[in-house]
């Protein structure tokens, strides 16, 4: 029988596209641990639809460490790494909620990892974010370049998860091989259709809500702000296309799995590299879906960072990945995806 990958949060955005990846690219299986706070079991469905495989689902909230042990135990001796993205992502949630992010996102990452240690399961991939940088100045930013103060409690909860386990590793006996993702700003759906971005709670990045302007759902998309200093005045976002996140944790799988026993933490800016400003981001929408877009620029978003894409030479270098999709085929995947299930 074939080795399991433990995916938590599987049914989610990334999540679900990456089992999609690893079901129908990779002979393991997958056991998806997952509580549907913020997404739908219909989603197992589709994959199923997808890629004809079956995967085992454990409806848990990670931070019930008992459960979460009792659950993985018959599995233990076949689980060859866990893919933690399990978390609240919400940015302004997290301001007005702070001690609800901390306590979620920290909790069930020990847990998870202190699982892994427990039952020797080495390889271990860890969903970051490109907020880790803040209010980065300039771009396009590497990995080395040195955290700043967090602009949220949802992005303290990204570099608190990072700075522990880069601690855990030297600490940790059996040892732990670890990367950190940091994600630029996912967005697209699974070209089949079967399967996308479908939060139950805020639905609020830039892309659901063109879509939702474009269908009438809302009465305009706000654009906040044009007075950055940019192009034509909106910020700048490096727009990666999901399945192209999703694909890179496939590479982060196989290379941790090539590594020497010892213990190993890395982390790995995923972005395409390109900078694209809200307004290019509208116009692309329109063209490549042939829809108008209902816009008005509003005042600034509270929060938001003027410019921020990634130098992803490292992603290459380390795990030989290269992003395949262009903006166009993010925006296209994102209206066949949106158009039916906004
Ligand atoms: C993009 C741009 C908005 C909505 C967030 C998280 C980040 C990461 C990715 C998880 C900004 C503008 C948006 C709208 C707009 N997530 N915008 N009207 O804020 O770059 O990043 O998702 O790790 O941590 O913070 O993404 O899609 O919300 O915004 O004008 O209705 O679009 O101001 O310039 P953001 P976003």
């Amino acid at each position: 029988m074939n080795e399991y990958i433990i995916i938590t949060g599987g049914a989610g955005y990334i999540g679900s596209h990456t089992i999609a990846e690893i079901l129908l690219k990779t002979n393991y299986q997958v056991i998806s641990i997952d509580n549907f706070s913020n997404s739908y079991e219909f989603v197992y469905e589709n994959l199923f639809q997808l890629t004809h495989k079956k995967i085992i689902s454990i409806n848990l909230d990670l931070c019930n460490k008992q459960k979460l042990f009792e659950q993985i135990e018959p599995y233990h001796k076949k689980i060859a790494g866990i893919i933690h993205f399990a978390a609240f992502k919400s940015v302004p949630e997290s301001v007005e909620k702070p001690l609800m992010y901390y306590h979620n996102n920290i909790t069930s990452l020990l847990n998870i990892i202190e699982l892994a240690i427990h039952f020797n399961i080495p390889n271990f991939i860890f969903s970051s974010s490109c907020s880790v940088y803040g209010d980065i100045k300039s771009s396009p930013v590497t990995e080395n370049t040195p955290l700043p103060q967090p602009i949220s409690p949802y992005a303290h909860t990204k570099q608190i998860g990072e700075q522990i386990l880069d601690q855990l590793i030297h600490l940790s006996n059996p040892p732990l091989k670890i990367f950190a993702l940091r994600y630029f700003n996912p967005v697209g759906s699974h070209p089949s259709g079967l399967i996308g971005e479908l939060p139950k709670y805020n639905l609020t990045g830039l892309v659901p809500n063109i879509i939702r302007a474009a269908l009438h759902k809302i009465p305009v998309l706000q654009v906040f702000g044009n007075d950055y200093n940019t192009k034509d005045g909106t910020p700048i976002r490096d727009y990666i296309h999901v399945s192209d996140i999703a694909y890179a944790h496939v590479l982060a799988l196989q290379k941790l799995q090539t590594k020497s026993s010892s213990s190993f933490f890395d982390v790995i800016n995923l972005g395409t590299g390109k900078g694209f400003t809200v307004l290019e981001v509208i116009k692309t929408f329109e063209n490549i879906n042939q829809i108008k877009v209902p816009y008005q620029i509003v005042g600034r978003r509270h929060g938001d960072v003027e410019a921020i894409y990634a130098n992803n030479d490292k992603a290459l270098q380390e795990i030989g990945w290269k992003p395949e999709y262009s903006l166009e085929d993010m925006l296209k995947t994102a209206w066949k995806w949106g158009k039916e299930r906004y």
